[in-house]
């Protein structure tokens, strides 16, 4: 089989976590496995057929669609029976997400889709989503100003957890203890570009542990607890944050299970933190790290996410 594995950089930087991984799993279960950087693709409309945009994607190697192609080189990308983005951007979504919809438009099997990513790459989104769906999370709000912080830390409580909407591995995270240390990161998240900033529930009993579940077609494949590392109560592992095997409840596993459907992911890392009032979603990753689950665990994840790409073939 032939499977893409698309990366959001430029060939020369560093490439996304996972892709070498990946390459080792699908060439050892003999696949060819093919890089394609975001930034080499480029994206064309069919030439207007008397005004009307011609049907069919025939040259763009794709099964079916609608007529948009991608191209690389001046050349369709050619036939894949799968491509697994690694969505390693921290911008607006949207700025990256149509060429997974043109993809999905030309017929391809695209793992996680744009839909699905452009919600979770976004957590302003993900938590109204989720409350609508009932998924179990920290209290929290969405707030612009320092005087509305004022207002929803009295709500809320402290000590309380800020977050920017476009974070990753733990950068866009904030800790405040008090209002002393809320209305200096207000004032300068509200000074640099004025967004939306989550204002949540620090959920003390958790022990700065949280518990990342590795769920690929709806099926949790692997888990593991993560400790921040002392002086840190961000337990990414990116940061420091240190790796530990783990058995889930089966209240955990299903709230997981739950957070992965609502989220419409195919490939979902789940955050949990382990509360009074049972398990609560943090949040769920559309581009899950696996180098320290699959130390942890012993679980081969590029593997299964290889094999499920390719289920169905
Ligand atoms: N409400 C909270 N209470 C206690 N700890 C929290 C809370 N929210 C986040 N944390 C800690 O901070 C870490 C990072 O938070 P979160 O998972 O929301 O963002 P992120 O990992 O930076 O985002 P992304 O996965 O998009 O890169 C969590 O893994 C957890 O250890
Ligand atoms: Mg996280």
């Amino acid at each position: 089989m032939r499977i893409g594995v698309l990366i959001f950089a430029k060939p020369e930087e560093d490439v996304a976590s996972g892709i070498e991984r990946l390459e080792k799993a699908g060439r050892e279960a003999g696949h060819e496995i093919v890089r394609l950087y975001e930034t080499t693709l480029s994206i064309y409309s069919p030439p207007n057929v008397g005004g009307v945009s011609a049907k069919g994607g025939s040259a763009s190697g794709g099964r079916g669609g609608t007529g948009v192609e991608v191209r690389l080189d001046e050349q369709p990308i050619g036939p894949f029976d799968a491509l697994i983005a690694r969505p390693n951007f921290i911008e607006e979504p949207s700025l990256h997400t149509p060429l997974l919809e043109a993809l999905e438009q030309n017929g391809y099997r695209v793992l996680n889709r744009a839909a699905p990513i452009t919600i979770a790459k976004n957590k302003l989104l993900q938590h109204v989503r989720f409350q609508k769906s009932g998924i179990p999370m920290p209290r929290w709000a969405i707030v612009h100003t320092v005087k509305e912080a004022r207002r929803a830390s009295a709500l809320l409580g402290f000590p309380l957890i800020a977050k920017v909407a476009f974070g990753t591995w733990g950068a866009g995270v904030f800790y405040a203890e008090n209002l002393e240390t809320l209305q200096p990161i207000m004032h300068y998240l509200q000074v640099r570009d004025g967004n939306p900033v989550i204002l949540e529930t620090f959920i003390e009993e958790a022990n700065r542990t949280d518990l990342r579940v590795f769920v690929v077609g709806g099926k949790i494949i692997a888990a593991m607890e993560r400790k921040a590392r002392p002086g840190d109560v961000r337990a990414n592992t990116s940061i420091g944050g240190e790796g530990h095997t783990a058995q889930l409840t089966k209240d955990e596993e299903r709230v997981a299970l739950d957070a992965a459907h609502v989220s419409e992911l195919d490939i979902a890392g789940v955050d949990i933190l382990r509360s009074k009032q049972g398990p609560l979603v943090i949040e769920v990753n559309a581009n899950p790290g696996f180098a320290e689950l699959e130390r942890v665990t012993g679980v081969n994840i590029a593997k299964t996410i290889i094999e499920f790409a390719i289920s169905g073939h």
